[in-house]
């Protein structure tokens, strides 16, 4: 449309200004020591919606970070989009490995590098602009919700009683959510499912002190020996998870869904090579796509214990701890892969020593239609944004909150996610290009076009 062209770019500075301005404020939800900037954040959220054009926005305190809500209704009997991102992110460490400060944005080769530049904020920031565009051309076709949260990155734990407490606030015919990646830019695609998690923290305590391990070595148990032991067996030789039960809800592919899968444009010589390792690794019997859209898996997040300082000290240390993770795909239920996996690692542990297992936060895998009006929209929006029809896909990464949107409010999600696998994100230089940016805000509008005039 000639009229959100034209506004894009007599606006484009202005978009791309306010977004670097966003990126400058550390709103980390993992550290309480950013509580006040992830509340500025909020502000500043809230503050753009106004301005944007929302007839209300409201910061919704919560018992951990607060809920930005906005909206604009146009027409009663057009339909509702709730538009669902975090403005939470992740923390920047290491921060060593920056080229620069991850709360200082530049912008690179066309694109920006800072700490949420793709996970959420720049992909969030999208639909406010996108808002702006059809708000200030007169051309709002549906009615807009907005609901922006600030705990995303560490579990969404109290979005879920929002959802509950404000169901009738919430009422609309849709979600819509950025904050997934694309094959590439020429490969334009739409994730239909999301992996759940199941995130648990192990203990291995054997000695109560650490011990001299000349003196002791060798006649008592070393929890870090032990806890390497039981990790490696949580996988066999062909990368199976060996917890009992495991797999007994996932459901396998049929042939045509798996070569539908595999026919998505991908280069395993160029993945290799970005990621500089000389083989790919996985489950056996399912290709690389597969593994990480399909497939359940089991990993380690952190493991620490003993010493790790500068040099060598002899020590036989007291006690070993892990973070585990496991990726979970339809039917599994995070409670049940938790508890399994509880009952499995204590089982598994030797005479002398003791574990202890812990559940974090968790979620439930999705997937999303592909016949549906609202999927049929965003395709058709991409497909006049980029010329091409997008490649449904399913992404490996998790936003805890989208199952709950069908459990609580009834409503199915729209995936429409701009990234690119290698924006770093969660990972030092985090990257967004300028480029997706201005196409998420292009594309937007189409959607929002499409979903009126198909509904
Ligand atoms: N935006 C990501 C999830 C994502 C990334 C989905 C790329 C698809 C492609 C989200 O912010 C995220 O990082 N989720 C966490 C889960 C959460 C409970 C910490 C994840 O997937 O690890
Ligand atoms: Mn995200
Ligand atoms: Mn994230």
């Amino acid at each position: 449309m000639q009229a959100w062209n034209d506004y894009i770019s007599q606006n484009k500075q202005r978009f791309l200004d306010e977004l670097l301005d966003l990126l400058r404020i550390p709103s980390v939800s993992a550290d309480s020591k950013y509580k006040g900037d992830v509340a500025r954040c909020a502000e500043a959220v809230k503050e753009s919606l106004l301005a944007a054009g929302c007839d209300k926005a409201e910061i919704c305190p919560t018992e951990g970070h607060p809920i930005v809500y906005g909206e604009k209704m146009v027409d009663p009997s057009a339909p509702t989009v709730l538009v669902y991102g975090h403005y939470d992110v992740q923390p920047a460490d290491p921060l060593e490995l920056w080229h620069s400060g991850p709360f200082e944005p530049v912008i690179k080769d066309e694109k920006i590098y800072a700490r949420g530049a793709c996970d959420d904020k720049g992909q969030m920031y999208m639909h406010v602009k996108a808002f702006e565009v059809m708000n200030k051309t007169n051309t709002l076709a549906c009615n807009v919700k907005f609901m922006i949260e600030g705990e995303e990155e560490v579990g969404s734990a109290n979005l879920g009683k929002f959802l509950e407490s404000n169901v009738e606030k919430l009422k609309a015919d849709i979600v819509l959510v950025s904050d997934t990646s694309m094959i590439s830019m020429e490969h334009p695609s739409l994730e239909t499912g999301l992996r759940g998690l199941a995130y648990m923290e192990v203990e291995v305590v054997g000695p109560n002190r650490d011990l001299h391990s000349g003196v002791y070595g060798g006649a008592v148990a070393n929890p870090i020996n032990i806890l390497a032991k039981m990790i490696a067996s949580l996988h066999d030789e062909n990368n199976h998870i060996t917890i009992p039960g495991f797999y007994d809800k996932v459901q396998d592919l049929t042939e045509a869904e798996r070569a539908a899968l595999n026919k998505a444009p991908f280069d395993l010589e160029e993945y290799k090579k970005d990621l500089q390792v000389g083989a790919e690794w996985g489950e056996k019997g399912y290709s690389t796509l597969e593994r990480t859209g399909t497939r359940p898996t089991l990993d380690v997040n952190g493991i620490w214990g003993g010493y790790t300082g500068e040099g060598a000290k002899t020590v036989l240390p007291s006690k070993a701890n892990a973070k585990i993770s496991m990726r979970l795909v339809p039917n599994q239920s995070s409670d049940e892969i938790s508890e399994m996996f509880k009952k499995h690692f204590e089982s598994i542990a030797p005479a002398g020593v003791t574990v202890t297992v812990t559940a974090h936060h968790g979620g439930e895998p999705v997937v999303t239609p592909t016949d549906s009006v609202a999927y049929k929209a965003a395709a058709e929006a991409i497909k006049t944004s980029f010329g091409k029809e997008p490649i449904p896909t399913r992404g490996g990464g998790s936003i805890p909150i989208i199952a709950l949107f069908e459990k609580v409010l009834g409503l199915k999600t729209v995936l429409l996610g701009f990234g690119l696998d290698n924006d770093n994100i969660h990972s030092p230089n985090e990257k967004y290009d300028i480029f997706n940016y201005f196409k998420g805000i292009e594309t937007i509008p189409y959607f929002h076009k499409y979903y009126k005039e198909m509904s």
